[in-house]
């Protein structure tokens, strides 16, 4: 099984598995976020999943939200209903090959998506692809550390997470960023160095 298959079948209770580490930690960190979109720009959002995002996107953006998981857009799809002025489209898509020309966006984002994209590089290129030039990627990911002991426990969290959801918890997410072509203009360090803000630059075509 897939890791699109194994997202579908875990949807319904993603929200509630997920429940208390987002009340207390991840929602700071998708407000700090979407401080950074400015008002009027055109938003992709890659793997929005149930849409834990959207409550956070300020009105005056546009928003093109895709998922390969049909059953998280559904989440997703009635989480929206609660925030009807917000001009939000979710889309089934691949992240690895993207429906979209080239340079369609002007901000891209993800938070804890490349953790599990399968080819977390194409996906990666995919972005740029689709990036004005010139453009602004925020990623929100968790990550390898640089620490031994912290990868210790990392590594027998994937004995997990893998299994489970197809995501894989000792990802080196920044050396793919780079290797996508992307510039990283900040990288913020949240949660020690796994849970890591990158703010990157399309600045070659
Ligand atoms: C851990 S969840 C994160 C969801 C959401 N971004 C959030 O912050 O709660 C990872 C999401 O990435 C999606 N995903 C993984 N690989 C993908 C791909 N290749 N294309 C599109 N979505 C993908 C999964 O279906 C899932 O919804």
């Amino acid at each position: 099984m897939g890791a699109r298959e194994k997202y579908n079948r875990f949807s319904r209770i993603y929200d509630f598995f997920e429940g208390g580490m987002e009340k207390r930690i991840f929602s700071k960190y998708r407000k700090l976020l979407m401080e950074k979109i400015p008002y009027g720009a055109r938003v992709l959002e890659i793997g929005i999943g149930t849409g834990k995002n959207i409550p956070y996107y300020p009105y005056g953006v546009k928003v093109i939200g895709i998922d390969f998981s049909s059953g998280m857009l559904e989440v997703a799809k009635k989480r929206m209903r609660t925030f009807q002025g917000k001009k939000l489209t979710l889309l089934e898509m691949d992240a690895q090959s993207m429906n979209f020309v080239d340079e369609s966006f002007d901000i891209v984002i993800s938070t804890f998506v490349f953790c599990t994209v399968p080819d977390p590089v194409k996906g990666l290129m995919e972005a740029q692809r689709v990036l004005k030039y010139g453009g602004k990627a925020i990623f929100l990911e968790h990550m390898k550390s640089d620490n031994y002991l912290i990868n210790f426990f990392l590594y027998l969290a994937n004995f997990v997470t893998k299994p489970l959801l197809g995501t894989s918890t000792v990802r080196d997410t920044k050396a793919n960023i780079l290797r996508a072509n992307f510039e990283i203009e900040e990288e913020i360090h949240l949660v020690s160095d796994v849970v890591r803000m990158f703010i990157c630059r399309k600045t070659r075509k």
